[in-house]
């Protein structure tokens, strides 16, 4: 083997993650997936399955709703033609299912049994198994309705002639009320690929791919009474640079900034390398824009309409570029938003957004084993908020989404950034907040924080001859006001290098000890203690060099000296004489370290472990030289780069 898959054999070894969750593999692949409040329901070509939220089969039937032997038996061979689920919707103790076949009929199956209930409703979904239906459940009084947008008019159907349609349930079939209660395509138009379809107050939101070549659009309805009316509509573009048209998968949500909508947008130029983005809207603005013009596409009368500017993503910009994304997911943890991303070779990367909207290095939380591209949308588990249902082309798994366990110091875990994660003090270790038994004050859990990622900072650097060490503790360890003592110790020899005392409350404490080189290569431990709680952290000056610019901040917190002529993490036995760095210079070098690099120029922090398999800090792998465009390219498909286009 040549040096470099080794290298890469190397990274794909140490992110594969320990898990083993529940899982479900199916004969034939995933349609659509639906989540009612105990079950998942799944449609697979030609067939419909019952999980329960351990994805343990409960039922399946065939898309009539009773049994199909193509579904229960092991051999039997495919059927012609293949029936393809268009629609499924879970509500109530309903499940309502819409497949191609029979001019692409709808039913309603009681959730229990997955027998049909009340009747079959025809020419609901297109049958041609490339063009796209979504549909929206919705309650107002005591009326259930269901939208349903679809590519266009289903042939062979008279009585069918909208684009976007809204029935209401009337003696148990979903009917239309008038010739108002549906929207009509523009005559010139072929059809539109809806991508989803959901609510926000009195709004209804369509985000859909019109024909090739033209950029994604939303549009927005009202409906009162029954009878559709025109909100607004928009273009949504996601970054100017390169020209990502095409609408993957989407996923709307509320947050405590308003209500928001995240898509994964392509290209249709396979040759880029960063094909795929995440661009975020602010849908919230979407309220103020009614009365506004609605592009060619429907068939609309425009009296007096406003044009609005098209919406644009936040920043301006994608929010991240990857080379081959399917899936979004979103989760507002501890006022941060988490992404949960599938990739087009079965992975699922977990990012954050700081308080600022930037991501940071995303990890790798699964890796599918079928490599099978991830499945377009992510599911919550409705009872435990801690699992998610993410599927590939025929398996659907169940999937934890943290793995706080990994990141075996106090500084590993809050380094990471990750807002499930924090350390638990009562157990010692990186938990989920719920995972920690807090009974005590001593039990309390220490989460992410956007200025400190660190429990113990350890500042050192040359005085007077002597190595001075400054222990900056992280503001949520121990009480405010309570005294704390720090000291230095040789983690080989067990021996007290220094201590330090600290008589009134402060975030510091600081001993020195003598410039001695047998220190460069020991492995030193800060430890802070208060009362009978104690931290500890360990450093080692010979790991200084392992810190590029874009770790700046790490290099001076880990016990290392960045040195500005010399624009380097080093050790503080072979100082920089007067010229390192102290916090707010380093912060402005990593920005600017970050600022000035192109896509194919970007810092990468991949976890890796350390031989021994205690958790190594994280490497920073910088793509600047040209040597590493090379690793770039091979492992371009795990990588993602927060973008400044
Ligand atoms: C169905 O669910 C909706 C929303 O959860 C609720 O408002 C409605 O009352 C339910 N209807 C029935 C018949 O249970
Ligand atoms: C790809 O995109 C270009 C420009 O956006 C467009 O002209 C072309 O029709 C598209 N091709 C396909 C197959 O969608
Ligand atoms: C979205 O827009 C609303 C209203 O304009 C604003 O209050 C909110 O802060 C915005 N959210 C974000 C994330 O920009
Ligand atoms: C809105 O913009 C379209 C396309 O640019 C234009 O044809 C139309 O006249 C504009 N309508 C108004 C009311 O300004
Ligand atoms: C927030 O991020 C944007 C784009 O990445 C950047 O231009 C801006 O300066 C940042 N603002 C702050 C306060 O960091
Ligand atoms: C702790 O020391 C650092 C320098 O090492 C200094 O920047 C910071 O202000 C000090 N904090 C307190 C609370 O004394």
């Amino acid at each position: 083997m040549s040096r470099i898959p080794l290298f890469l054999f190397f990274i794909f070894m140490s992110i594969e993650p320990v898990y083993n969750e529940e899982s479900f593999i199916f004969k034939h692949p995933i349609n659509n997936i639906a989540v009612g409040r105990q079950y998942i329901i799944v449609a697979t070509e030609n067939c419909l399955y019952k999980l329960n939220r351990t994805l343990q089969m409960l039922k399946t039937t065939g898309p009539h709703g009773e049994n199909d032997r193509v579904c229960t038996e092991e051999q039997v061979s495919a059927r012609q033609p293949t029936y393809y689920n268009k629609i499924l919707l879970v509500y109530n103790d309903t499940v309502l299912t819409c497949w191609n076949e029979e001019k692409g009929s709808c039913r309603e199956l009681h959730v229990d049994t997955l027998k049909a209930v009340g009747n079959t409703l025809p020419c609901i979904v297109p049958q041609d198994p490339e063009h796209a239906a979504r549909g929206l459940i919705f309650f107002k009084e005591n009326s259930i309705n269901l939208f349903v947008a679809k590519f266009n008019k289903i042939k062979g159907c008279e009585e069918d002639i909208g684009t976007i349609i809204l029935r209401s349930k009337t003696n148990d079939a979903f009917t239309i009320k008038d010739s108002l209660s549906f929207l009509a395509l523009n005559d010139n138009r072929a059809g539109l690929n809806y991508v989803d379809a959901f609510q926000w107050k009195d709004m209804f939101i369509f985000p859909y791919n019109p024909s090739a070549g033209s950029t994604a659009r939303v549009v927005v309805l009202h409906e009162n009474d029954q009878l559709l009316s025109f909100h607004t509509q928009s273009n949504l573009t996601c970054g100017s640079k390169l020209q990502r048209k095409i609408i993957l998968s989407s996923f709307s949500f509320h947050s405590s900034e308003g209500f928001l909508w995240a898509g994964i947008f392509t290209t249709n130029n396979t040759a880029s390398n960063d094909r795929t983005a995440l661009c975020i809207y602010n849908f919230t603005v979407l309220e103020k824009r009614s009365n506004g013009c609605i592009n060619k596409d429907f068939s609309y009368k425009d009296d007096g309409c406003i044009n609005y500017s098209n919406l644009v993503s936040l920043h301006e910009t994608p929010t991240l570029t990857h080379g081959n994304l399917t899936a979004v997911h979103v989760k507002e943890v501890e006022r941060r938003l988490v992404f949960f991303l599938g990739t087009g070779d079965g992975k699922l990367l977990k990012v954050t957004l700081n308080s600022n909207y930037t991501a940071n290095c995303p990890e790798v939380l699964h890796a599918f084993t079928d490599k099978a591209p991830v499945f377009r949308t992510i599911h919550m588990d409705p009872v435990d908020i801690n699992y998610l249902y993410v599927a590939t082309v025929k398996e659907i798994k169940r999937l934890k989404i943290a793995n706080c366990g990994q990141h075996e110091s106090c500084n590993d875990c809050l380094s990471a950034y990750d807002p499930h994660c924090g350390w638990c003090h009562s157990e010692n270790r990186c938990t989920m907040k719920t995972e920690c038994t807090s009974s005590t004050a001593l039990g309390k859990w220490i989460g992410i924080t956007e200025g400190f990622r660190k429990c113990l900072k350890i500042k050192v650097f040359p005085k007077d001859g002597k190595i001075a060490v400054s222990i900056e503790k992280n503001p949520f360890l121990f009480d405010e006001n309570a005294p704390w003592n720090c000291e230095i110790t040789n983690k080989d020899t067990k021996k007290t290098i220094c201590s330090g005392k600290n008589k009134a409350p402060s975030l510091n404490c600081s001993c020195e000890f003598p410039a001695h080189n047998i220190y460069d290569t020991a492995t030193l431990s800060a430890a802070a203690q208060s009362n009978s709680i104690a931290f500890s952290a360990q450093f080692q000056f010979q790991k200084c060099s392992q810190y590029s610019a874009f770790s700046c901040l790490d290099c001076i917190s880990s016990g290392c000296l960045w040195c500005t002529k010399a624009s380097r993490c080093t050790s503080p036995l072979s100082q920089c004489e007067s010229d390192y760095v102290d916090e707010d210079q380093c912060r402005v070098i990593e920005e600017k370290a970050t600022q000035g690099s192109s896509s194919n120029d970007k810092c990468r922090v991949i976890k890796s472990k350390t031989a021994n398999g205690s958790s190594a800090n994280a490497l920073h792998i910088c793509f600047s030289h040209p040597d590493w465009l090379f690793y770039l390219l091979a492992v371009w498909i795990s990588c993602l780069y927060p973008v400044s286009m």
